[in-house]
């Protein structure tokens, strides 16, 4: 039996959008206590962690990502007990506790935001980046804000404009003040001592920006924040030494864990920021924005493996809150074979996999039909090109019951349509299931370190439509053959004696035969 498991290499990592998940008081808007009433199911998946997004006092401009206090919890989420039952009982059935942290930038609502607009005397006038205009009172600088306009809001009761990488609501925080520095690592202390073994740092690579705020160079783009290079306003190197003094604290506590939004970067800029006296891990989006294509994606697997350092692991991702989901983007209507496929490649390539809540049933996203009914602002700001994340946020389904079990009132946003057969109760008693498929793929990564830990070993694919590679530890070699198509086919096994783990337990020599978006993984047998 292996004793050296290690949660979050080994493990699986689910992302829980807490609005979304559970209901517990009925005002239509998940909490806390709705996800601790949930704990069983989380633990019946086998999952080892759950990453929560924002669950701070927030005015929800940007739904969580605008704090107002680190160290809280807000009311419509529940209180600071339930948060500490909630680690208690998680911890309970071995699921760690990731927070979301959101350093780049707070709430204006922040105490801190409201002292440094005071004056420009005030001790937390500093916290922020305040500047005087440009000559005509026109902002300091060219950089834009991605979520529309310019990256400068001016106050005309201290003639000075203030930096926001996103809403005008989310004001950036001045890390090199040596007080925000401090406050923000005791954020980090704060939630290590309530228990929580992880941290997610939403878009840590912003934090700070080119000292002399030079105007970024232009490029060819569409949106006028695409029509800039953003060498100036994000990745500067001034992140490296922060990530050690964050690790430092982190690497106080046993087991502890810190995975990046790394922003705007590619995959080999972001595998810069993994590795000793660095984060344990960070988000590779060019695997997720990839094609419907065995060899895309290999190929990203595979240039993120080699980008990252020797002492780094890897993690793949398909879905988040801020995208489509893996369904709606590659399945046809209500059809989940390719989403099994997805699911099944996810959980057995080299790399921690991250599930998306509801992603183990196959939910699709809600469609957005009008601008008026959009919550997320930047669907509003950008409409029609860009209708905003609400169709990836819906309410998780759990029940052909009134609002998918997941309200008793009518909830934030709609429920999709196909709740009524599209449930975790349902799926509970199918055996054909996308549920009873992911449960069958986990167990198997469970029970063979080859999965969790193991050497990855690409193989000929054979056919343009297969995807198969190997993964091996010591005597237990496992290999994976995905199927991307819908055409039966021939493929050839690699030397020896093989047995399928997860349909039929048959023996296999030579050769199989491959049904349509068949997933097949196999054991092989000692000689
Ligand atoms: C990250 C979050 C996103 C949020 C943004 C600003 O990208 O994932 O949801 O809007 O940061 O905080
Ligand atoms: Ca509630």
């Amino acid at each position: 039996m292996e004793t050296d498991y290690l949660w979050w290499r080994d493990g699986i990592i689910y992302q829980i959008y807490p609005r979304s998940f559970a209901d517990s008081n009925g005002d239509g808007i998940g909490d806390l206590q709705g996800i601790i009433g949930k704990l069983d199911y989380l633990e019946g998946l086998g999952i080892d962690a759950i990453w929560l997004s924002p669950i701070y006092p927030s005015p929800d401009i940007d739904f969580g990502y605008d704090v107002a206090d680190y160290t809280a919890i807000d009311p419509k989420f529940g209180s600071m007990s339930d948060f500490e039952f909630l680690v208690k009982e998680a911890k309970k059935r071995k699921i760690h506790m990731v927070l979301d942290l959101v350093l780049n930038h707070t709430s204006d609502q922040h105490p801190w935001f409201i002292e440094s607009t005071k004056s420009t005397t005030n001790p937390y006038h500093d916290w922020y980046l305040w500047m005087d205009p440009s000559p005509g009172g026109k902002p300091p600088n060219n950089w834009q804000a991605i979520f529309g306009g310019s990256a400068w809001t001016y106050d005309p009761e201290l003639d000075q404009y203030y930096y926001h990488m996103f809403y005008e609501e989310q004001p950036d925080v001045n890390w090199r003040n040596p007080d925000v520095r401090k406050a923000m690592l005791d954020v980090f202390r704060f939630w290590l001592k309530k228990g929580v073994d992880g941290f997610r740092l939403d878009v840590f690579n912003m934090y700070f920006k080119h000292p002399d705020f030079p105007d970024n160079p232009r490029k060819i783009g569409i949106r006028p924040f695409d029509q800039q290079k953003h060498i100036y306003d994000c990745s500067q190197p001034e992140m490296i030494p922060l990530l050690a003094d964050i690790r430092g604290i982190l690497d106080k506590h046993k087991e502890s864990y810190a995975v990046g939004e790394t922003f705007l970067a590619d995959p080999q800029q972001t595998a810069g920021y993994c590795g000793k006296d660095k984060l344990h891990a960070a988000f590779n989006f060019d695997f997720a924005n990839n094609r419907w294509h065995p060899k895309r994606f290999l190929q990203s697997a595979l240039s993120w493996y080699s980008a990252l350092a020797d002492d780094a692991w890897p993690n793949n991702f398909l879905s988040n809150h801020d995208m489509k989901r893996t369904a709606t983007r590659y399945c046809f209507g209500e059809d989940d074979r390719r989403a099994k496929v997805a699911l099944a490649m996810l959980l057995t390539l080299k790399g921690t996999p991250f599930i998306y809540y509801g992603e183990e049933i196959g939910m699709r996203d809600i469609p957005i039909r009008k601008k008026s009914d959009v919550k997320d602002r930047i669907g509003k700001i950008f409409w029609p090109l860009h209708k905003g994340r609400d169709g990836c946020r819906a309410p998780m389904q759990w029940s052909h019951d009134i609002h998918a079990g997941f309200s008793q009132a009518d909830p934030w946003l709609p429920v999709h349509k196909n709740y009524t057969e599209r449930n975790v109760t349902q799926q509970s008693t199918d055996p054909g299931s996308m549920l009873n498929f992911f449960k069958a793929v986990v167990s198997i990564r469970k029970a063979h370190p080859a999965l969790q830990k193991g050497d990855f070993v690409p193989l000929d694919h054979q056919s343009p439509h297969i995807l198969s590679f190997l993964r091996e530890y010591g005597d237990d070699v496992i290999l994976v053959v995905l199927n991307f198509s819908i055409r039966n086919l021939d493929y050839a096994l690699p030397e020896g004696h093989w047995i399928a783990l997860l349909n039929e337990k048959k023996n296999y020599q030579s050769s199989i035969n491959l049904a349509p978006y068949q997933v097949e993984i196999l054991q092989k047998l000692p000689d």
